[in-house]
């Protein structure tokens, strides 16, 4: 008989996340003997819309901060990555759909056993996972007990206790306190307080001027659901060129002797950010603040590369930051660039239904031999266009030539 890997799935909007969320995580953990626990950051959640919540970047930040020194704890991206309003019916099915082999457990408050009735699709939360429900001392358990046997009854629920220990913390108090300057160091670990404090979270300023922010409905995750996002969201011929991209890049990749699927990931959201105008680039670099130069203020379209790798992170969960460095850089290159920017570089140039640029035929097969004469000519072919158009040109396009030249010529010393 095969062993169901056993996952605890704790939700929360964690603005910010604080040290009774990870000892409850833990507690579920041992209890329960569970493989996993994961923390999954909300989008704006539904019961929340009157209030106003941190952007998910900074709350996904500290999530991953907080969970990075133990093993069996994971930041999850998955609900950011959802179409529509996080519903938990939503994201246990999906999660199921996703992980057949998986058993999860769904962590909440013990008070919200009384309100699961009202929410989206009780049926559905109790059918997809085994629901843990965090008790404490001053809890009534036997209101709760006599609870759990009704919603057993109903809806042939699998239903445990939690027993948590009673910790007087909760993140609108460590709000609060941060806003009056107070100390909450034995509230949070050390790298979120460090995070708040470098990121001036929470204080007057920062909660006058937070901005609401809304996450495209696009799907996630598998690679298939990535994909029919981006074609849902691109215009035909872009996404032709997605695809013509990640299965050049994947081809560069095996050549290349580096992972081609990671090639092919970043291959196929390297252009995601391309479905928004100008403007609208520019309005949403600013939102999350992503800094904007010089250039890209000339020629905004630019930001559709930097715009693109916050996407793959908070839009499609993607959470190798090589990825989404890939991404970043794909429209200049950049000095020091690695195996997989170069990858993704060369194959947005020379993908098949590109014909338009001068030497195609030659540098399609210089790619498989020799990845940095091959960055080197496409650089030196686009800076020669653009000159003879008396168009404008990035720095970053001039810096990562001049690198690239001396790199190679080190090379043949
Ligand atoms: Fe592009
Ligand atoms: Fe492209």
């Amino acid at each position: 008989m095969s062993i169901r890997k056993r996952i605890g799935i704790f939700g929360g909007t964690f603005d910010p996340i604080h040290q009774a969320h990870l000892t409850l995580g833990e507690i579920a953990y041992r209890q329960f003997g569970l493989d996993e626990i994961w923390f999954m950051p909300s989008k704006q959640p539904p019961h929340k819309l009157d209030k106003p919540v941190s952007p998910v970047e900074h709350r996904f930040a500290m999530v991953r901060l907080a969970t990075a020194d133990t093993p069996y704890f994971r930041c999850s991206g998955f609900e950011l990555g959802l179409p529509g309003k996080s519903y938990t019916a939503n994201t246990l099915t999906t999660l199921n759909q996703l992980y057949p082999d998986a058993q999860f457990y769904f962590i909440m408050g013990g008070d919200s056993l009384f309100a699961l009735e009202e929410w989206y699709q009780p049926e559905i939360i109790m059918k997809q996972a085994v629901i843990l429900a965090a008790v404490r001392e001053n809890h009534d358990t036997f209101k709760m007990q006599e609870q759990i046997e009704y919603l057993s009854d109903k809806y042939e629920a699998d239903i445990r206790l939690l027993y948590a220990p009673l910790m007087d913390v909760s993140s609108s108090d460590i709000r609060r306190l941060l806003r009056q300057g107070k100390d909450i160091s034995e509230m949070l670990c050390e790298p979120v307080e460090r995070y708040i404090r470098d990121q001036g979270l929470y204080t007057d300023k920062y909660m006058g001027t937070m901005a609401e922010v809304k996450i495209s409905s696009l799907p996630e995750t598998t690679v298939s659901e990535i994909a029919s996002g981006l074609k849902a969201t691109l215009k035909p011929h872009r996404y032709e060129h997605t695809l013509n991209v990640a299965v050049m890049a994947r081809q560069l990749a095996v050549a290349s002797g580096i992972d081609p699927e990671k090639a092919y990931l970043a291959g196929l959201l390297h252009d995601s950010a391309k479905s928004y105008t100008d403007e609208e680039l520019l309005a949403l670099c600013r939102l999350r603040n992503i800094e904007i130069t010089e250039a890209e203020l000339r020629a905004p379209y630019l930001l559709h590369a930097k715009y693109g790798a916050w996407m793959a992170e908070y839009v499609y969960g993607i959470d190798d930051p090589e990825i989404c460095d890939a991404i970043r850089c794909h429209t200049t290159g950049a000095p020091g660039m690695n195996t997989l920017e170069k990858v993704i570089f060369v194959a947005d140039y020379l993908e098949p239904g590109r014909n338009q640029a001068p030497h195609l035929h030659i540098l399609r097969k210089l790619a498989e031999k020799d990845l940095d004469m091959t960055v080197h000519r496409i650089l030196q072919d686009t800076l020669e266009y653009l000159q003879e158009k008396n168009a404008q040109i990035d720095p970053k396009t001039q810096e990562t030539y001049r690198w690239i030249s001396e790199s190679i010529a080190e090379k043949g010393e």
